[in-house]
């Protein structure tokens, strides 16, 4: 295979440490040659790491992308509000671009994307990563090769966990809609998508209810200061006490804490609990988003599936039943267990999945491998999360969020139809 090569737009957590490691891991098969990111210190560490000489390290998409076409491919990590411009950017440079999700913020917006890929040949892939997941794969090969018969419903469940909830949507990058996208688009996109892959046709009506319920100052504890480490009287009492997460709990010591700093040390941790975002009192920051929605969604072939997302759980999970003519099928992805029951002589199927070796349950890199295929191949063969599949399921989270809002089924025709208008 052709060894692919890329640059990095926005090297922050899923650009860096995730989809650009995959050619650390493979570097016969995906090299990085160049990096555009405004923090110096990521921009360092990313360039040391991949081998970038300086005149390929930029401060910004718009220098870097101002250059000749220096690679195959594009990857588009920046912030929810920045995929739009530098992917549309790239497209036109004759780049081929994965681009995270969500694809863009804007109905607009996402079919413009898409029309660009079109208008130049370019290969778009958005990072729908769970339709790799061995999890969601292995429910989908069950499907399709009539396990429970004809499916009828879906009835699936996203658990975003109370420290990842609020880390990501009451104090974080995610927290207020204006900012960044609805909670329905910005976390629940990928569920979407994945009930519209499994039910395999295409969404014709949508409704929603959902609220921000918790996170909000009413709902304070007496005497609760602006910061946690402010001296907070809560401290063991709450469970949103951020220095309890960010210093002791392996969840967010291992991993989230990247999003304060690059140095994990208990003083950098500190020093950003002091004056970063991460340090507010979940009940006084700026946050607009849901903490629990549900949608019910009506496909062409008449499956009907009901979506629940919650913030109030204690792990970051999904949860799956699917009912069928002739059985069912139930999953914990997260447990990597999927149980299949038959109607007709009772008998149940339990399958156990291997340890996830790579994020999302082991979908991060197994997405990236495919990509990387993809563009070696040069669109020869098709992938899995092309923009002209992941626009759909965008639209209909963006149909589920007017749905929430005015509190009116969306008719998705009809909506389609007002956004090419
Ligand atoms: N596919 C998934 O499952 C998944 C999971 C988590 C996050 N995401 C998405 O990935 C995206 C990135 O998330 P993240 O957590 O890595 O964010 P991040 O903030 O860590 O990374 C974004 C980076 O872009 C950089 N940036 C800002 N302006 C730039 C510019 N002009 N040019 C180049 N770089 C610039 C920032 O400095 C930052 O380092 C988000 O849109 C998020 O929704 C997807």
């Amino acid at each position: 295979m052709k060894k692919v090569t890329a640059i990095l737009i926005g090297a922050g957590l899923r650009g860096a440490r995730t989809y650009s490691a995959y050619g650390l891991e493979h570097p016969e098969e995906l090299k990085i040659v160049a990096v555009a990111e405004p923090d110096p210190v990521r921009r360092e560490n990313f360039a040391k790491a991949h081998g970038i000489p300086e005149e390929l390290q930029f401060d910004s998409y718009e220098e870097l992308l101002g250059k000749e076409k220096m690679a195959d491919c594009a990857l588009v990590c920046t912030q929810d509000t920045m995929h739009f411009a530098p992917a549309a950017m790239a497209l036109e440079k004759g780049y081929h671009v994965l681009c995270e999700k969500p694809m863009a913020t804007t109905a607009g917006e996402i079919l413009e994307m898409g029309r660009l890929a079109e208008k130049y040949g370019r290969i778009l892939s958005i990072c729908h990563v769970l339709r790799y997941s061995p999890f969601f794969s292995k429910i989908k090969s069950l499907l399709e090769g009539g396990s429970i018969g004809r499916l009828i419903s879906i009835a699936h469940i996203e658990q975003v966990g109370f420290w990842h909830n609020a880390h990501s949507f009451v104090r974080g990058n995610w927290r207020n809609a204006e900012l960044s996208s609805p909670m329905i688009l910005a976390k629940s996109c990928h569920d979407m998508d994945i009930l519209l892959w499994l039910a395999d046709s295409t969404c014709e009506r949508v409704s929603s209810f959902g609220s921000r319920s918790f996170f909000r100052k009413e709902n304070m504890p007496e005497g609760a200061p602006e910061r946690c480490v402010e001296g907070c009287p809560h401290r063991d009492t709450c469970e949103f006490y951020a220095p309890r997460f960010y210093l002791e709990d392996p969840r967010g010591r291992d991993g989230f804490v990247y999003a304060l700093t690059e140095d994990p040390s208990p003083a950098s941790v500190m020093e950003a609990l002091r004056t970063g975002p991460y340090g507010r009192c979940v009940f006084r920051c700026d946050n607009t988003v849901v903490d629990h929605q549900v949608v019910n969604l009506e496909f062409a072939n008449q499956v009907t599936a009901s979506f629940t997302m919650c913030a109030f759980t204690d792990v970051c999970a999904r949860e799956i039943h699917l009912m069928g003519t002739q059985g069912e099928i139930r999953g914990d992805m997260e447990k990597g267990e999927i149980e299949v029951i038959h109607f007709l002589d009772g008998t149940r199927e339990n399958i156990t999945l291997p340890a996830p070796t790579s994020g999302h349950g082991g979908s991060d890199s197994r997405m990236m491998k495919d990509f990387v295929k993809l563009i070696a191949a040069d669109g020869k063969i098709t992938g899995k999360t092309l923009a002209s599949v992941s626009m759909e399921s965008h639209l209909m989270a963006l149909a589920a969020e007017q749905s929430r809002v005015t509190g009116k089924t969306v008719e998705m025709k009809a909506f389609k139809e007002g956004i090419r208008a």
